[in-house]
């Protein structure tokens, strides 16, 4: 057993006197609010979304469907969960099966802060502004719960979502190390 740590950083965002209204997605998509019924298709986005990804290494369970079922149940059993800040992206054409490509979820924390949990979206379907529109349904949600401030972690070398994170106004407060087991055979 071996621990490797992970550099990441807390970023977060002001949310009053902010305009979060979300842009427009291109036809086809649809963004599904939280529901218990649809916890398994909020875990297939999440699958989608990670697999492969970065944070599979300091997340493990966010690499596997089960993983991403148990991640979803936990998270909506949390005392702090807000449904208003947990979305699910759809995607449909015309005689093709709906594809689940997209997911954010938000909790309350003990401090009254709202943490963003997993924002992800499946390689086919990014650079199109879904993202930053997930997040804004989510950013959302804390406002109509009375929350004044939201915040989230993010893995050093995810430029990507860094980037997204700093044009909605994310700033870094603080560097973490995230401690991992891992086990080599
Ligand atoms: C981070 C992540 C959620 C971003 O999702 P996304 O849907 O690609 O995000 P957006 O489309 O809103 O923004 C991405 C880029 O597309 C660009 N873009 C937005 N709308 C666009 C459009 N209509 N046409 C072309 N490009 C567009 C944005 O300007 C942005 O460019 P930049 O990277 O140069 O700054 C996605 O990469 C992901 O799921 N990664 C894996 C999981 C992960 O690491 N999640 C973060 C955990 S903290």
């Amino acid at each position: 057993m071996d621990i490797m740590y992970f550099k990441r950083y807390r970023m977060e965002i002001n949310l009053t006197d902010r305009d979060l209204t979300p842009g427009r997605a291109e036809e086809g998509y649809r963004f599904v609010p939280w529901s218990p019924a649809q916890l398994d298709a909020f875990a297939e986005a999440k699958y989608l979304s990670f697999r492969g990804e970065m944070d599979v290494n300091v997340f493990p369970c966010l690499g596997d469907f089960d993983g991403c079922q148990r991640l979803m149940r936990e998270i909506a059993r949390k005392p702090g969960f807000i449904a208003a800040t947990t979305w699910l992206l759809t995607y449909s054409q015309p005689g093709q099966r709906l594809e689940c490509c997209g997911t954010v979820q938000g909790i309350r924390d003990a401090a009254g802060l709202g943490a963003i949990q997993n924002l992800g979206i499946a390689p086919e379907h990014r650079n199109s502004g879904l993202g930053t529109i997930l997040l804004f349904h989510a950013l959302r949600g804390f406002c109509r719960a009375g929350l004044k401030r939201a915040y989230l972690e993010v893995t050093a070398q995810n430029d990507a979502a860094i980037r997204l994170y700093r044009r909605l106004g994310f700033v870094t407060v603080k560097t973490v190390y995230k401690a991992v087991e891992t086990v080599y055979s």
